[in-house]
């Protein structure tokens, strides 16, 4: 059996999940560096903690409260959206509420089969086994979480050829938890056995703000009701990146005035830091400023495209481009992208009388790009 089958701790689960952040870029949604302990430390640890998202809380309260009546296992859960919005979260605090054993593992960790079963006969009844990125995971190991997942069974295989023999392996009744960032690419035997899935959407400005002010209240950082909904307004959307300008202005606060985040401070951090009023960082701004100047807003290739901001294409397909499109600024068109006439505006241009953003067409890529959540 490889390491990876052994059960991680946070700690290693952390470290996996830093490998795949970005380190690019204030405004990523991934978490990145040493953020980890510090998204550790603000971490909802109840329902009742966690601010927004009122109809996965409600739906997710009464799984968790119809299970503990029936002194049962809840139903497996799968928890969609995009990074940084409250899946982990969300995961510890089911295993939080059930006041069960949490496991955490993920996908791109299992690459065989016997990853996956070593993890599973390690398990105990009630357990919650959280396997993040869950679309990441090797086909074998799907189809043989479908059967534990069903049957509270496996089968594992020893041997190989003719010789081979399955041992059939029982399983304590457990409770999986999946997150994915990316919905539409699971197999839908996978997806179909999950008893719940929650959508995690984007947050509201107002939403934002409460997580701000309560950050900070952790942080022990003084703030003023329109510092922190400045902060809120520049985050995307996203919990994670709310934090992390939360701490990037505080730093500045305490360098360079009293300590305390109030509007203008926060603006001067944050225009510093180059993350502009829509929260657009100099990346998201440079893709916008090369389709409209130098290619007429488009249409024009993503290569192209990256080419003109000296950034390699997943970079400016995976990490600015989402985020364009969310904002109604940048259109991918089948003859490549197009500047909307808020990418004109955004930058403080005139619209062209002439733009071809006549001929874009919805985003005809989004759910292959970008997933479903
Ligand atoms: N609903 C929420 N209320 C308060 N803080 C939140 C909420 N959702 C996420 N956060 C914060 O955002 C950070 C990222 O959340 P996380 O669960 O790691 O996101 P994901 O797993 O979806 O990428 C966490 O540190 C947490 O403090
Ligand atoms: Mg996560």
């Amino acid at each position: 059996m490889s390491d990876s089958s052994r059960r991680m701790t946070e700690q290693e689960y952390d470290a996996a999940e830093l490998a795949y952040a970005d380190s690019r870029s204030l405004v990523t949604a991934e978490a990145e560096g040493d953020e980890r302990a510090v998204e550790a430390a603000l971490r909802p640890r109840t329902l009742d903690e966690v601010i927004g998202q009122e109809r996965v809380r409600e739906q997710l309260s009464l799984v968790l409260q119809a299970a503990r009546h029936r002194q049962a296992v809840p139903d497996h859960v799968l928890l969609a959206g995009p990074p940084g919005l409250g899946k982990t979260t969300l995961a510890m605090i089911i295993a939080a509420e059930m006041s069960s054993p949490l496991r955490l593992t993920s996908g791109p960790a299992i690459t065989h089969a016997g990853d996956l079963a070593a993890i599973l006969s390690g398990m105990n009844d009630g357990d919650v086994l959280f396997v993040d990125e869950i679309h990441r995971m090797s086909r074998p190991a799907e189809e043989m979480l479908y059967m534990a997942m069903e049957d509270f069974r496996v089968d594992v295989v020893i041997g190989k050829g003719p010789g081979a023999t399955a041992i059939p392996l029982e399983i304590p009744p457990f409770t999986l938890v999946g997150a994915t960032t990316r919905a539409g690419l699971l197999p839908s035997p996978l997806r179909d056995r999950f008893g719940f899935t929650a959508h995690l959407e984007f947050y509201e400005p107002d939403d934002l703000e409460l997580i701000v002010r309560r950050s900070a209240g952790l942080l022990g950082v003084d703030f003023t009701g329109e510092g922190a909904a400045e902060i809120a307004s520049r985050s995307r959307g996203t919990p994670r990146i709310a934090n992390r300008l939360l701490r990037r202005v505080r730093d500045y606060a305490q360098v360079r005035a009293d300590g305390t985040v109030t509007l203008d401070l926060a603006h001067r951090a944050l225009d510093l830091y180059e993350v502009d009023r829509s929260g657009l960082d100099r990346l998201d701004r440079s893709v916008l400023d090369a389709l409209c100047r130098r290619f007429a807003g488009g249409p024009v290739g993503v290569s192209t495209l990256a080419v003109a901001v000296g950034e390699e294409r997943e970079t400016v397909e995976e990490v600015a481009e989402p985020f364009l499109v969310r904002m109604g600024m940048l259109a991918r068109t089948p003859r490549g992208r197009v500047a909307t006439p808020a990418a004109w505006e955004h930058l403080g241009l005139a619209v062209p009388a002439d733009a071809a953003f006549g001929l874009a067409q919805p985003d005809l890529f989004a759910d292959e790009d970008e997933g479903r959540g």
